[in-house]
């Protein structure tokens, strides 16, 4: 059957995620492109044909893909739809997050035909402990693109979307990471949490500063946050994810997670990009 379209699908609380996805789509050169956004709504019953390559791509937490995106993806059906599976984490480690991607695509009906592993700035990063800042950069999103390019060789060269063949996703090509520092890090996270500091579990807001314009209730994923009274976030929604920190025009949030210097500390070798097909 013959391709004709791409659907980007993703969850991106801080779009990072997003930007990456949107490279990779931009790279297939496809005409027809259609997105669903699933940070906000879940997927229902979205079925996809052979005629669609579909492109899906996520953020990392704590080693894991969020349950919260995985749960969007619940409603999303497919019949041997080839895809790509992106996971996008911010410098330290993804650790089962792809595998976790992959298996959950698998489970849906689609082939994973190709798998990237990008980073993006880490949601806790700040001016004072930046933490993969400003990436996506351009070299990001030109490798992004390239991507998208070569899944578009792969189909062309397998003959049909139906004959591209799956990737095993566990050997991608892992990240370099210098050993002294993830153990430095490991250390003073264990020392951290033996010491019983107490960590934050929702983003603070300083009242003062609120203008009430609402954007950190529309942009919050999971309805912590209700219109009208922003100073208040709901613990049990929050996911922590700092897309209302990163997007509060009066800066009038922040989270201040002890985590943030450990990772800024001891993150700091940029790591590369790396994609399997
Ligand atoms: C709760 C939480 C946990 C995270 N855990 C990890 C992690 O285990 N490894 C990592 O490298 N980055 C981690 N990150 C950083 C995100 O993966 C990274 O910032 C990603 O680019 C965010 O994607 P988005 O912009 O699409 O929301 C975490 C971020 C949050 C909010
Ligand atoms: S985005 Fe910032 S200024 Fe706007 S309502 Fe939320 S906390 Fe207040
Ligand atoms: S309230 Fe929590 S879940 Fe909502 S945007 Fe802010 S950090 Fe994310």
């Amino acid at each position: 059957m013959k391709l004709d379209k791409v659907h980007l699908v993703f969850f991106s609380p801080t779009r990072t995620s997003r930007k990456i996805g949107e490279a990779i789509v931009r790279g297939t050169g496809l005409k027809c492109i259609e997105m669903s956004d699933l940070t906000g709504k879940p997927a229902i019953g979205q079925e996809f044909g052979a005629d669609t390559l579909v492109v899906v791509a996520c953020p990392v937490y704590g080693g894991h893909i969020p349950p919260l995106a995985l749960s969007r993806m619940e409603g999303l059906h497919a019949s041997g739809t080839p895809a790509v599976a992106v996971v996008v984490y911010g410098n330290r480690a993804y650790e089962h997050a792809l595998q976790e991607l992959d298996s959950l695509l698998a489970a849906k009906g689609f082939r994973v035909i190709a798998a990237g592993t990008f980073i993006g700035e880490h949601s806790y990063s700040t001016e004072r402990h930046p933490i993969a800042a400003g990436r996506p950069d351009a070299k990001d999103l030109e490798e992004a693109a390239l991507l998208g390019r070569r899944v578009m060789e792969k189909l062309r060269k397998a003959g049909g979307a139906d004959m591209a063949g799956r990737v095993d996703v566990s050997r991608i090509r892992k990240p370099r990471q210098p050993f002294f520092h993830l153990l430095r890090f490991i250390y003073k996270v264990t020392r951290m949490r033996k010491s019983g500091q107490p960590m934050p579990s929702t983003p603070a807001v300083d009242a003062d500063l609120c203008t009430h314009c609402g954007h950190c209730a529309a942009v919050c994923p999971n309805e912590a946050i209700a219109k009208g009274d922003e100073c208040h976030t709901r613990a049990d929604r929050c996911i922590r994810c700092c897309a209302c920190v990163k997007g509060c025009p009066q800066k009038a949030r922040s989270f201040d997670t002890p985590f943030a210097g450990l990772l800024s500390e001891n993150f700091r070798y940029r790591k590369a990009n790396e994609v399997i097909l």
